[in-house]
């Protein structure tokens, strides 16, 4: 099994690129491969999880080239997709196996989609549900409410749907559906979740309208557009890890270049100021529909902080790491409303209560999320302690638990740490790099 050893840090310095946005990476897939004509996307992450996508779309009969740092996608329009001859395995990716299963929910032929363990696990019927309301023949495990689906593609028609979640997943499930739709659809969302595929639909110059919480879209009408360039922008979410790693461990001074600053994805910048971060943003500027800037973080003694419900949506990646920052931060941390976290790639709030459990620090977890006693930076001796953890298959999980054990005094033994490659990979190259590089600094 692989595993990580970490061993206590040294202050992180220097300058990096973290890999392209994930989420930004499958909608770029997906768009290219949907125009007509052909596209090139550069900066995209080449993490399992896209790879996935690509693979996937590759087997509908797309053709996708990688060259040096750019993806070129042979486009083939919105009905030239062909029947894949096997099932879709989309791995560890909510977001591939959601967004394609409203795609191909309005396709005319037949698909199965599945993925790993941790997939067969998610729910699903938050996106099925609503696509059979459109007309769509999904079948699939305990009545769809779990993968593997099988698709038979059918005519959907437009509709209007208030979803009970805030979930770009399944919004952008849904806008995937509608363009292959007869009619108009809206979808209503109880707070904004993130909205890369309307910034990328507007992007193609597909036709749109936003009002808040609401977006509305035409059906087939609206469903031809050209191939482009593209930029990905740098993953707010990988980032992270280092925007806390340089906050805790004292000395630290880390630039991370073209971030996207996406005002749906911002909240553990909001929260880690709040926490008494000392983070500049840098240059911003935009890349292909999406806030970009270069971001400096120095390292700052942090204190506990309250985060509510209304700030999930926009943080909801970044808790694991929020828990780190909060573990090793003076007072207390409650979280609250942020049930959601127990259906990502493992569940959240238990496995990152358990992690930092090992780690010396003092959680209680609830339903909708915890409560957690910062221990305040220790210095030499330590915040957290060293202990032997394990990832539970979670990429995050796994990441966030090395960028805390840089807090402690003994060496930490990560297990199952593998799942790093689904959103990061070289994480490891890229966090001794930064150690190394405050070495020769010294
Ligand atoms: C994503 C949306 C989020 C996020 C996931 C990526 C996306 O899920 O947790 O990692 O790319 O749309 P929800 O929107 O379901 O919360």
């Amino acid at each position: 099994m692989s595993f990580l050893t970490m061993t206590p840090g040294r202050p992180l310095k220097g300058t990096i690129h973290v890999p392209g946005d994930k989420s930004v990476t499958h909608r770029a897939i997906m768009l290219t491969a949907l125009a007509e004509g052909p596209s090139t996307v550069t900066g995209y992450c080449r993490g399992e999880d896209c790879l996935n996508t690509m693979r996937a779309f590759q087997s509908l009969g797309v053709r996708i080239e990688e060259t040096a740092d750019r993806l070129q996608v042979h486009g083939k329009g919105m009905w030239g997709l062909a029947e894949p001859f096997n099932p879709i395995d989309c791995g560890n990716s909510g977001t591939g196996i959601r967004l394609m299963t409203g795609l191909l929910a309005g396709q005319d032929f037949f698909t199965v989609l599945t993925g790993d363990e941790s997939i067969r696990r998610r729910p699903m019927g938050r996106v099925v549900k609503p696509l059979r309301a459109m007309g769509a023949t999904i079948a699939g495990r305990k009545g769809g409410e779990l993968a593997p689906v099988a698709i038979t593609g059918t005519r959907l028609k437009g509709m209007s749907y208030a979803s009970p979640v805030a979930s770009a997943q399944i919004k952008s499930s849904l806008l995937f559906a509608a363009l292959c739709a007869d009619g108009t659809t809206t979808i209503a969302e109880p707070r904004l979740s993130r909205d890369h595929t309307e910034r990328m639909f507007i992007h193609f110059g597909i036709p749109l309208r936003r009002d808040g919480c609401t977006v509305q879209i035409e059906g087939r009408p609206s469903a031809r557009w050209s191939g482009k360039t593209l930029v990905v922008p740098g993953d707010l979410s990988a980032a992270a890890f280092f925007l806390v790693g340089a906050s805790i461990v004292p000395d630290s001074d880390v630039t991370l270049r073209a971030v996207g600053i996406n005002p749906t994805r911002t909240g553990l910048l909001d929260i880690l100021r709040h926490m008494g971060a000392h983070i500049d943003v840098l240059d911003p500027r935009e890349e292909a529909g999406e806030p970009v800037a270069d971001l400096r973080v120095r390292s700052r003694p942090l204190r506990g902080v309250r985060i509510g419900p209304e700030q999930i949506p926009q943080t909801i990646d970044e808790f694991p790491i929020l828990c780190v920052a909060a573990a090793v931060a003076e007072g207390e941390t409650v979280i609250t409303g942020a049930e959601e976290l127990r259906v990502k790639e493992s569940d959240r709030l238990a496995t990152m209560a358990t992690e930092l459990r090992a780690m010396g620090a003092s959680i209680e977890e609830r339903p909708d999320g915890m409560v957690i006693q910062g221990l305040g930076r220790k210095g030499a001796n330590g915040t957290l302690t060293g202990a032997a953890c394990t990832s539970h298959g979670d990429h995050r999980v796994a990441m966030s638990v090395a960028i805390g054990a840089l807090t402690a005094a003994e060496p930490t033994l990560i297990q199952d740490t593998a799942c790093i490659e689904t959103s990061f990979p070289g994480f490891d190259r890229t966090l001794s790099g930064l150690m190394t590089d405050s070495e020769k600094r010294l």
